[in-house]
C-alpha cells in the first residue's frame, strides 16, 4: 500500500521509520518531510495547513492511508477534508481535535465528566480574569486557551508576575487569537508523565510511558521548549498510577468524547502529574508526543500499519498491543539560541555512524539537504535516541552516540533522564 504522512519534524521521522518497517507498505509519501525522512519516503513540498493540495495529491498518487503527525492541521480539520473525499485518515476530525485545540473545553469536558485535573476557571475577559486573580493562592498557572506551539502555559510564583501574564495573554496577544480566552488553574507539583494511547472512537489502548524535558536548560531551567528529551519507559508510572489511569482518565475520557458526539480516532497524549492526590490531568494532545515518539515507537513491537488500520476501521479492541521489555532515551541536538533565535544552516557531519547499529536512531527534527550536504534548519536539529537494557543503560548509549554528531553551535542538556536515579 501507499502511505502519506504528514509533517516535517523528529516525530514524523519516527513515525516514517516506523511505516517503513511494515510488510503492508509499499511507498512512502510525507509532506513537506525533511533530510532524514527523505531515507524512507519520497518528500514532496507541500505544507501540512494545504489541504486542498494535500487531498489533490492523495486522490492523483491513489494514497491509501494518510497519518497526520501535527497538531495544527488536526485541529483546522484536515481529517474532515480527507474524508469528505473518501480518503483513509488517520487522526481525529476537529470536532474531537479541539481537546488539543482549546484547553478551556478539556478543562469543561473533564470537570464534566469528573476526571481528575486541577482546579480551575475559564475567563473570556481580562478583567474577570485579574479579579479572579485577586481569590488565588500563588503559585498559579495560566494558559492561553488556543495553540501556542507549546508555549502558552505561564507559571506565575507571585500576583504581580500573574497579573502581568494575565495582561501579556489577553491584551498583549503575546500567543496571538490564542490568548482570546484563557484558564488560570491551580499549581500541581509531582511527577510528569505522558501517555499516548491509540484510539478508534470507543476503544483506547495505551502505549508504554514517557517522560519529556520541556524546559531549554539543564535542571529544569530556561524557557519551555517543544521538548529538548524523553526517556521510556518512566519508573514513576507504576502499575497501580496505571491502573488508576485506566479507570478513571483514559477510558472516560473516549467514553465522554463519544458521549459529546465527538468520537475520538486516532493518538490521545495524555499529559499527566502524579500528584500526592493521585494522577491527574496537565492536558491532552490529539497526536504522537514530539519527542515522546521518537521513545515510544522503537520499542514498539506491533505493525504500526496494522494498529493504525484498526483504529481507522473501527476494530481496535482486536489489536495486543505490545512493547519490548527495554529502555529508550532521546537527547535532542538543538541549534544554541533556541526557543528564541538561532542560527540555521550548518553542516551536519558524523550521521553515517547510525547506519546499521541496531538500537541506536537519529530522528531529525530541523534538517535540510543542499549540494554541500544535510545541514541544520531549524531549532531543534536532531534527536539521538539508544535502546538499551534499562534506564541507564539507554542513556549512556544515547550520551554517547550523540558525540557521533557535529555541527556548529550543537546545543543539549546533559541531565535528560536525570530523574531515573531518584526513582
Ligand atoms: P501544558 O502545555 O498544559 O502541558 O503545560 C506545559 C507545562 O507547564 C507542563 O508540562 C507542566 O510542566 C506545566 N504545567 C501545566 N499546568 C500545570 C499545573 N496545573 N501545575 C503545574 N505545572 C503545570
Ligand atoms: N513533547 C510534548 C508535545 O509533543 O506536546
Amino acid at each position: 500500500m501507499k502511505v502519506l504522512i504528514v509533517g516535517s519534524g523528529g516525530r514524523e521521522h519516527a513515525i516514517a521509520w516506523s511505516v517503513a518497517k511494515s510488510d503492508k507498505v509499499d511507498k512512502i509519501y510525507c509532506a513537506p518531510g525533511n533530510a532524514g525522512i527523505g531515507e524512507y519516503a519520497e518528500c514532496v513540498p507541500i505544507g501540512a495547513m494545504e489541504f486542498d493540495k494535500l487531498v489533490s495529491f492523495a486522490k492523483e498518487k491513489e494514497i491509501d492511508l494518510t497519518i497526520v503527525g501535527m497538531d495544527d492541521p488536526l485541529v483546522g480539520g484536515i481529517v474532515d477534508a480527507f474524508e469528505a473525499e473518501g480518503l483513509r485518515v488517520f487522526g481525529p476530525r476537529a470536532n474531537a481535535a479541539i481537546i488539543e485545540g482549546s484547553k478551556a473545553f478539556s478543562k469543561d469536558l473533564m470537570k464534566k465528566y469528573k476526571i481528575p485535573t486541577a482546579a480551575y476557571e475559564n475567563f473570556d475577559s481580562k478583567e474577570e480574569a485579574l479579579a479572579y486573580l485577586e481569590t488565588c493562592k500563588m503559585p498559579i498557572v495560566l494558559k492561553a486557551d488556543g495553540l501556542a506551539l507549546g508555549k502558552g502555559v505561564l507559571i506565575c510564583n507571585t500576583i504581580e508576575e500573574a497579573r502581568e501574564g494575565v495582561k501579556t495573554i489577553m491584551e498583549e496577544k503575546k500567543f496571538g487569537d490564542a490568548g482570546n480566552r484563557m484558564v488560570i488553574e491551580e499549581f500541581m507539583t509531582g511527577r510528569e508523565v505522558s501517555v499516548l494511547a491509540f484510539c478508534d472512537g470507543k476503544t483506547i489502548k495505551c502505549m508504554t510511558s514517557a517522560q519529556d524535558h520541556k524546559r531549554a536548560k539543564d535542571g529544569d531551567q530556561g524557557l519551555n521548549t517543544g521538548g529538548m528529551g524523553t526517556f521510556s519507559p518512566s519508573p514513576f508510572y507504576t502499575k497501580e498510577v496505571e491502573e488508576f489511569c485506566e479507570k478513571y482518565i483514559y477510558q472516560p475520557t473516549i467514553d465522554a468524547m463519544a458521549a459529546e458526539g465527538r468520537p475520538f480516532t486516532g493518538v490521545l497524549f495524555t499529559g499527566l502529574m502524579i500528584t500526592e492526590d493521585g494522577p491527574k490531568v496537565l492536558e491532552y494532545n490529539a497526536r504522537f508526543g514530539d519527542p515522546e515518539a521518537q521513545v515510544v515507537l522503537p520499542r514498539m513491537k506491533n505493525d504500526i500499519i496494522e494498529v493504525v488500520e484498526a483504529c481507522v476501521d473501527g476494530r481496535l479492541d482486536e489489536i495486543d498491543l505490545q512493547f519490548e521489555d527495554n529502555a529508550a532515551v532521546c537527547v535532542v541536538l538543538a541549534s544554541d539560541g533556541y526557543p528564541v533565535s538561532y542560527e540555521k544552516g550548518f553542516l551536519i557531519s558524523g550521521l553515517e555512524n547510525f547506519k546499521d547499529r541496531e538500537g541506536y536512531y537519529c530522528f531529525h527534527a530541523g534538517s535540510k539537504r543542499t549540494e554541500e550536504g544535510i545541514v541544520t534548519n531549524g531549532g531543534r536539529v536532531l534527536g539521538v535516541t539508544a535502546k538499551g537494557a534499562d534506564l541507564k543503560d539507554a542513556r549512556k548509549k544515547a550520551y554517547e552516540a550523540t558525540e557521533w554528531i557535529s555541527f556548529d553551535n550543537k546545543y543539549m542538556r546533559h541531565d535528560i533522564g536525570k530523574a531515573i536515579d531518584e526513582a
